[in-house]
């Protein structure tokens, strides 16, 4: 396969970082965009000195954002994929303690951040036919007591994506869940959960990550990353699981 240029938000660790090891081992160029460099990044970075770009921002700065995917578009040939990963859990509280700044600071870095950057990675993605994939999350279906705010927000993702896939036709968005994953974010969750959450979810979640269901993030990684290079149009603003029978005849085939 051709080598891909690909633009990822979050990749300085978790799912970002595993998105970012995997399409770079498969020889494509990526650019990493997040607030720290990981000493994981940075031994990517090491490892992978003409491939890896890494750009620092936040995600709520959209100056930061866009001057970072520009500066991709305009040293790379185009941009052939985006991967919205970088994401907050937000305020891990029940929706009556949660602030209004609160929730409009988890609005911004998880919804707002995505505007901007699909507005200026559209003409590009038009032209190579590429794709952009948003993570999303199981709790964009299900909301469990004190990931309200987060769940929201994910909830919004995909009917943006949704309504992306029927104005753009030239472009395929894809927002994708990951199932739960072994990471920073999923570690937040369970540990709020004991306080936030009834005795019989907190015992659920507990259960989950005590019987290794949270999957390490290669596993998610590598779907993610198939189906940022060679998913279908078909897909286009759909919202399936790294573990759904899509991304898995991508995989096989
Ligand atoms: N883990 C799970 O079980 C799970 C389940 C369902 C969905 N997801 C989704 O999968 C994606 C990755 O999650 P994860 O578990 O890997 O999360 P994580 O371990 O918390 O990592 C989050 C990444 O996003 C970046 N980030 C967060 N806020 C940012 C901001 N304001 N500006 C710039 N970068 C920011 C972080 O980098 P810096 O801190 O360096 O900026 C980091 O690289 C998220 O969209 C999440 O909602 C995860």
């Amino acid at each position: 396969m051709t080598a891909q240029t690909i633009f990822v938000t979050g990749g300085s660790r978790g799912l970002g970082l595993a998105i970012v090891e995997t399409l770079l081992g498969q020889g494509h160029s990526v650019a990493s965009f997040s607030r720290s460099v990981t000493s994981e990044l940075q031994a990517l970075k090491d490892k992978y000195p003409e491939t890896l770009l890494i750009t620092q921002g936040d995600l709520t700065d959209a100056d930061a954002t866009t001057a970072a995917l520009e500066r991709v578009i305009a040293t790379s040939n185009g941009l052939d994929s985006m991967i919205l990963n970088g994401a907050s859990p937000g305020p891990l509280k029940r929706m009556v303690d949660v602030t209004p700044s609160e929730l409009a600071e988890v609005y911004a870095a998880n919804v707002l951040s995505i505007l901007p950057l699909y507005r200026a990675a559209l003409p590009s993605l038009r032209k190579s036919g590429g794709r952009l994939i948003v993570l999303s999350s199981g709790a964009s279906e299900q909301g469990f007591e004190g990931t309200g705010a987060y769940a929201g927000t994910k909830a919004a993702v995909n009917r943006i994506v949704e309504v992306l896939g029927l104005e753009e036709p030239d472009v395929t968005f894809i927002a994708v869940n990951p199932g739960l994953v072994k990471t920073d974010m999923s570690a937040a969750v369970l540990a709020s959960s004991a306080h936030t959450m009834k005795p019989e979810t907190h015992e659920r979640i507990k259960a989950a990550h005590a019987a290794g269901m949270a999957q390490p993030p290669a596993v998610p990684a590598a779907a993610i990353a198939a189906l940022a290079l060679r998913a279908p149009k078909e897909l286009s603003g759909r919202y399936i699981a790294s573990f759904g029978p899509e991304a898995k005849a991508l995989l096989e085939g």
